[in-house]
């Protein structure tokens, strides 16, 4: 059987995506740097000032659907408070605020996660924004997941350890960007206030996984079988669990099966579902979907794998003809409100619109 290949929508060797790289493309960062060292690139985003200021990063960390924590140092020691927080202040040195998951309310951040969309969707994550003072900095730490550090404004002193201990220093400035794979240990400080950008990436962990899989059989519903013993003997040994009831545990276990399709269908339900505190506002006003662009909102999740859609936690199926079409705009993460309606999934874009997971924009 011929397997045809999707249309790849766009190229991901856009020009910028290559400077994004220091002149790589996606390939050769991919095949070098990526989960192997790391890279560091002087002005990758020179046009770079960032999304949001002090009093907007305040703001977010002030909201409680919103993560944020506050780092203090003094001298050797970091002491952490957790948001949120009525007021800060940002004055004192040493200091510094860390606001994750920007990219679910300002679009701005969210834009710039989508400049990272040459690694997949599902391995994205977010875009943490920090504000410090100077001598500010969260100590020296190792993060379980790939990062690209993004030099907003001011200037930050990075060390960076390998496996030799060896220290590898950057001086980042503004638009400059430092990739970092998991395990590397490294401490960044504030030579001056200074705004540091983090697009972190997530990877799926077998216990979350496993986690997420039981639900699914739960879900799913088993075949109940009832444990009959008739020709049970008389024991000794009460506390003892019978061998007979160990080997009817096992036949059950073994009962599960899964196929390919069943692992496509855990993990994407697993990859979609939002995180705890992210809310969907469900939308009243409606335009005309011919008349409008259609815009993912940023805490939606929208990916797929064969014919099966999956859109922040539930699975979504679409008939043969419309499924081009849906991969575009989980792609894309935008289309033409018109092309969407001439398929005919103008319902269910509708029904999206009002659960709030996407946006019926003018045209302009
Ligand atoms: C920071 O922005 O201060 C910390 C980022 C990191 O080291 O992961
Ligand atoms: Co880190």
């Amino acid at each position: 059987m011929s397997r045809k290949r999707d249309k790849r929508p766009r190229s991901y060797n856009s020009w910028m995506t290559l400077r994004l790289l220091g002149g790589l493309t996606p390939r050769t960062f991919l095949r070098r740097y990526w989960q192997k060292r790391p890279l560091f690139v002087r002005a990758a985003l020179p046009a770079f000032r960032g999304v949001v200021d002090e009093r907007a990063l305040a703001a977010l960390a002030a909201r409680d659907d919103v993560e944020s924590r506050l780092v203090e140092r003094s001298g050797r020691r970091w002491n952490t408070a957790y948001g949120p927080f009525k007021s800060v202040s940002l004055k004192k040195i040493n200091s510094t605020l860390l606001v994750s998951g920007v990219n679910l309310h300002v679009e701005a951040a969210d834009q710039l996660l989508r400049r990272f969309d040459f690694v997949p969707q599902a391995r994205l994550d977010d875009v943490m924004v920090s504000f410090a003072t100077r001598g500010g900095g969260v100590g020296p730490h190792v993060d379980s997941y790939d990062v690209f550090l993004l030099q907003a404004s001011g200037r930050r002193h990075w060390r960076v350890w390998g496996s030799n201990k060896k220290a590898l220093e950057y001086l980042a400035e503004t638009g400059d960007l430092l990739y970092l794979p998991p395990g590397w240990r490294h401490d960044g400080v504030a030579l001056e206030p200074c705004f540091t950008y983090s697009i972190g990436f997530r990877a799926p962990r077998g216990a979350e996984l496993g986690a997420a899989f039981l639900d699914w059989l739960h879900e799913r519903g088993l075949p109940d079988a009832a444990y009959r013993d008739p020709r049970l003997e008389p024991t000794s040994r009460p506390a003892q669990i019978p061998r007979e009831m160990i080997r009817f545990a096992r036949t059950i276990m073994e009962k599960v099966k899964t196929s390919r399709t069943d692992a496509s269908a855990v993990l994407g339900q697993y990859l979609t579902t939002p995180k705890p505190h992210v809310v969907f506002r469900p939308r009243r006003s409606q335009r005309t979907l011919a008349r409008a662009e259609v815009q993912l909102d940023p805490k939606t999740q929208l990916l797929y794998s064969g014919r099966r859609f999956y859109l922040n936690g539930e699975c979504v199926t679409v008939g043969k003809k419309d499924r081009a079409l849906l991969k575009e705009l989980a792609d894309r993460r935008h289309l033409t409100g018109a092309r969407l309606a001439r398929a005919a999934l103008a319902d269910l874009v509708y029904d999206w619109h009002r659960a709030g997971y996407l946006r019926l924009k003018a045209m302009t």
